[in-house]
């Protein structure tokens, strides 16, 4: 097993340079009022309150500056919100007293607000709590910082929109900046989106709009910039004259536990590979930015789901597994997918002949999800080693987050023959006191500081759906029967004859396992 071969010695620590008008004039300090809009939902629960309790247990909110407002539908008090919460904060496996006593402080700092999405009653009585806490904290004209996290169904973002905006950005005079971070689904097509786009574009710049996909915030998809462009190993390679496929893949040993109803909706390729797996996508094949501007990297980005080619039938497998309909919340002729294999095709210099695979499935038999960058034979066999494996560079988004490099090595030993093997950077063991922050924690942080980078802008948004769009069209009019496949095996079984067909060849009798801590 891979030992850590690959060493750091040196670092080096950057950050993006704001870009927009509004990032380069805007306050970083002040008061700094945090309104989580869906306050008792389940991402609100689950994600949104432990992000924010992780930056501060880290000391990235100050109690002297931070407040944190909830609001939602429910009538409850700030302390039957800070009850229901604090289940959530506290680690599964018991806290210390200490621990307890952070958690305890930290909920001191949440105030509950209760109103409606689309009436001004609620949002004037926010405006006001936000007002006094800014008032009592002496704020200075120009430090006013608001931020509104959307933890809410999409179809109520452009009311909340046109209720912040006109009652909760900072008539007060005390100026500063107002930003608004959405979760998706943003739209459940083209013009579903587009229509959003307009609707909030409408009342608010794109340098206050923070569109979350939480893959950007992984660790390993963060990396992935640095790793293309900072290391000469892969300049030469990374190109269709040595790479043969390219797999990103999402797995989900579990269905859709009590979210039925939401994800018939959509299906997967809407909750994971329109969004998730295409941001990876956008950063495996795009070519170097021209700064780290966030507007730069975008552009980037922009440019390699411009050149993406219609989507083909023949590329395509979705399945749905044995039992989804059994869900109470799920139709009983529902032919939402819960499983897809998708080829897309890069029109450009660097990437035309190469597939990109993307698959994603629910109730698989495992968890995680990594990017398969499979190489192409090596000309002249002399080993006629050919069908031990290729080359391939994985990296783990997760879980046990690694890269590895598979390559062909002489077997230890007095013969002359060959084996597969691995340099493996597994952060585990590489990065042992490191504690890899939540991809919420990271992306929070960034919409304080007004960096953009990692969020998606309006044009991408519009590009992704343009890709999947008549796709998911066909699947919606029933022209895509899903294959059944059985709960806790690999997908269907068409779903690996498409992904020969691809080029992709399998390399069997070998198995990477994640090096244990001794
Ligand atoms: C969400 C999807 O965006 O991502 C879920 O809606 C999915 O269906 C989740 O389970 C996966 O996120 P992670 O970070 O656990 O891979």
């Amino acid at each position: 097993m891979g030992t850590g071969a690959w060493t750091v010695e040196k670092r080096s620590s950057f950050r993006t340079e704001p870009f927009s008008k509004e990032n380069t004039t805007a306050p970083e300090t002040g008061c700094l009022s945090i309104v989580v809009l869906g306050a008792s939902g389940d991402l609100a629960k689950k994600k949104t309150f432990p992000a924010l309790f992780h930056l501060y247990r880290e000391g990235f909110l100050i109690p002297d500056e931070v407040h944190i407002f909830g609001y939602a539908r429910t009538k409850i008090s700030d302390e039957e919100l800070r009850n229901r919460l604090r289940g959530y904060l506290i680690p599964s496996k018991g806290a210390s007293s200490e621990q307890l006593d952070e958690v305890t402080k930290f909920l001191q700092l949440i105030k509950y607000v209760s109103g409606s999405y689309d009436s001004p009653e609620g949002f004037q009585l926010l405006d006001k709590e936000i007002f006094e806490h800014e008032s009592s904290k002496n704020t200075r004209e120009g430090s006013s910082r608001r931020l509104f996290y959307f933890a809410l169904p999409p179809s109520v973002y452009p009311s909340v929109c046109r209720m912040i905006k006109n009652y909760c950005m900072n008539k007060s005079d005390l100026g500063g900046w107002t930003r608004i971070v959405v979760e998706k689904p943003f739209g459940k097509d083209l013009g579903s989106s587009e229509q959003l786009s307009t609707q909030i574009g409408q009342l608010f710049e794109e340098s206050q709009i923070f569109r979350i996909d939480h893959y950007l915030g992984k660790e390993l998809v963060q990396n992935l910039l640095v790793l293309r462009f900072a290391n000469r190993f892969f300049l030469p390679l990374w190109n269709r004259d040595n790479i043969d496929n390219v797999q990103i893949v999402f797995r989900e040993d579990f269905g859709t536990e009590g979210r039925g109803g939401y994800f018939d909706e959509y299906g997967i390729i809407r909750d994971i590979i329109q969004n998730h797996l295409l941001q990876v996508l956008c950063l495996v094949a795009m070519e170097k930015p021209v700064s780290l501007r966030p507007e730069h990297i975008r552009d980037e980005k922009v440019k390699v789901l411009q050149s993406v080619l219609p989507i083909k039938d023949e590329e395509v497998v979705v399945g749905q597994y044995e039992g989804y309909r059994d869900d109470p919340t799920v139709p009983d002729n529902s032919k939402t997918p819960t499983f897809a294999t998708v080829i897309l095709r890069i029109h450009n210099e660097r990437w035309e002949g190469v597939p990109f695979i993307l698959k994603a499935g629910k109730a698989l038999n495992s968890r995680k999800a990594d990017i398969r960058v499979q190489f192409k034979d090596v000309p002249g066999d002399i080993f006629k080693c050919q069908k031990q494996g290729r080359n391939e560079f994985v990296i783990r988004l997760q879980p046990s987050e690694a890269m590895y490099m598979k390559l062909t090595v002489k077997q230890p030993g007095l013969e002359m023959s060959t084996v597969q093997s691995e340099l493996d950077l597994s952060y585990g063991q590489r990065y042992q006191d490191v504690k890899i922050p939540e991809a919420y924690e990271r992306l929070i942080l960034d919409t304080i500081r007004g960096d953009q980078q990692h969020f998606v802008r309006r044009d991408e948004l519009k590009a992704a759906w343009e890709i999947f769009t008549p796709l998911l069209h066909k699947i919606d009019n029933g022209e895509f029967e899903p294959i059944q496949y059985k709960p806790g095996s690999r997908g269907p079984a068409e779903a690996d004859e498409l992904l020969q067909r691809a080029g992709y060849v399998q390399t069997h009798g070998y198995i990477w396992i994640p090096p244990t801590l001794s």
